[in-house]
């Protein structure tokens, strides 16, 4: 039993199969993981997540729990893999994730079909189960703290069967506005903005996403709870200390060997249609096309985590991307330099590396809950490195004012602030990069957690149903 639970979709870490036989737990990759695993350090909270591989399974069939640092043990629960995949890639990936970042080609997408709506049961099933584990797990009177759109109708399960329990709901994504919601089936819209309201805070990065909830709320006619904006940082210290690290500090030095004295101009996401790759990319081949002097003179290394591969719309875009870069490289490499960099592949020290390296970094997404990377560089580069950063990312709210800001559609004015970046004076680059390293470092994810907490404890308890279609 726990006094503070913590779900998610995916965990921190996952289980293997060591050479004897027995389970082994190792750390998870990507996702909001990393950031969390600081934040709870020393909380003893348990950590609920959903079995992935067929190590999880057994480990969730066996009750095989992870001990993670700081005291966190994470338990990991197994469900039907039609359920698994109805609820996380029909509907949370392949519906809400489009809906709140504003990514469907209305065209085509999306289709609310008889399938669809199977899927919906399946969200809805998918919701259930973990609720019952939180239900099973949590000590009377115990705070939970739910994570991301996978998880929206949680909070009605829990408010009709655990309604001692203080409740809190966070979005690490943008949220639609009310115009955008309409997007879902009515009914859809209203058990789903419904069961956000069932939890006893629902929290965003920024005031605008908590704004957007607020009026998807009043449109479905669902009363909203507490609803709370707090915005997520970088540990200033625990990412200054992997940038001093031997294994970054050998990547530092591989890079500007490799550089040879050319500017740097880095990325570094998921390969994800929401991050706005391509357009990042058409920008450059419009600097190098139209300012000549560019050409031979900046590297443009962009590294790239896979992601989603199982869903076709980010197998064809990681396509998209590839073969964007082999065109603008075609165009622009010369014997001894290639201006595009793209490298595909999971390893962080490189990336702090070219963190520490850039002379601008650029974070361009078509809209983003916060962008960690946004801030992450700030605090590691060491060159005063320029920022150009899209105004629909959630950290353009603390950062736009020291970065350049960046229309994400506009490409002829993406490759405008790139130029101006790369010739930015080196004294107003240094009065950027100071001013920005301050605001990135100054919100560390242990005091984000522990406002998303306080507002769970502070906030009212829910009893039942607090949907208008419940009501009438
Ligand atoms: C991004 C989002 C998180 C989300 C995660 C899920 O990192 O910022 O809000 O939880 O994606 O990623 P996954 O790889 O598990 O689909």
């Amino acid at each position: 039993m726990s006094e503070l639970v913590v779900v998610s979709n995916r965990g921190p870490a996952t289980f293997a199969v060591g050479a004897d036989g027995a389970l082994v737990a190792r750390h998870a990759a990507g996702g909001l993981a990393p950031s969390l695993v600081h934040a709870l350090a020393g909380t003893n909270a348990l950590w609920i997540a959903t079995a992935m591989g067929d190590a999880d399974r057994r480990a969730a069939r066996e009750g095989v729990a992870a001990a993670l640092a700081g005291g966190t043990e994470l338990r990991l629960v197994e469900l039907a893999p039609e359920v698994q995949r109805a609820a996380y890639r029909v509907v949370a990936n392949g519906t809400l994730w489009f809906a709140y970042h504003g990514l469907f080609d209305r065209v085509r997408q999306p289709v609310f079909d008889r399938a669809w709506y199977e899927a919906w049961d399946g969200y809805r099933e998918y919701n259930r189960t973990l609720a019952g584990e939180v239900a099973r797990c949590a000590d009377e009177g115990a705070t939970v703290v739910v994570n991301d759109y996978h998880l929206a109708l949680v909070g009605s399960y829990l408010a009709a069967e655990r309604p001692d329990l203080r409740t809190v709901h966070f979005h690490h994504t943008p949220f639609c506005d009310a115009h955008e919601l309409r997007v879902l089936p009515d009914a859809v819209a209203v058990e789903l903005v419904g069961g956000l309201a069932a939890f006893g805070a629902c929290g965003f990065h920024t005031e605008r996403w908590a704004g957007h909830f607020r009026s998807c709320a009043a449109s479905v006619g669902v009363e909203a709870p507490e609803v709370f904006a707090s915005a997520l940082g970088t540990d200033a210290d625990d990412l200054r200390a992997v940038a001093s690290s031997p294994g970054c500090a050998a990547r530092r030095s591989d890079l500007l060997e490799r550089l040879d004295g050319r500017a740097l101009l880095f990325r570094s996401d998921r390969v994800e249609p929401s991050k706005n790759i391509l357009r990042g990319f058409l920008a450059f081949e419009e600097l190098l096309d139209t300012v000549p002097r560019f050409r031979g003179s900046v590297t443009f290394v962009a590294r790239a985590y896979p992601s989603r591969e199982e869903m076709p719309e980010y197998r064809a875009y990681r396509e998209d991307v590839e073969r964007l870069v082999e065109r603008v490289n075609e165009r622009f490499a010369t014997a001894d330099h290639v201006p595009i960099v793209l490298e595909v592949a999971d390893d962080f020290e490189a990336s702090v590396a070219a963190l520490c390296s850039y002379d601008v970094l650029l974070v361009n997404p078509v809209r983003d809950g916060m962008n960690l990377v946004a801030k992450e560089g700030p605090v590691a580069n060491r060159h005063a490195g320029v920022l150009a950063l899209s105004r629909e990312a959630g950290a353009f709210a603390e950062l736009g004012t020291h970065a350049l800001a960046v229309q994400p559609f506009d490409v002829s004015g993406t490759a405008a602030a790139l130029g101006r970046a790369l010739e930015m004076p080196v004294a107003e680059r240094r009065e950027r990069a100071v001013a920005l390293a301050a605001v990135a470092g100054s919100r560390p994810p242990a005091r984000w957690f522990a406002e998303v907490v306080r507002a769970a404890r502070t906030s009212r308890l829910r009893g039942g149903d607090t949907s208008a279609a419940a009501r009438r």
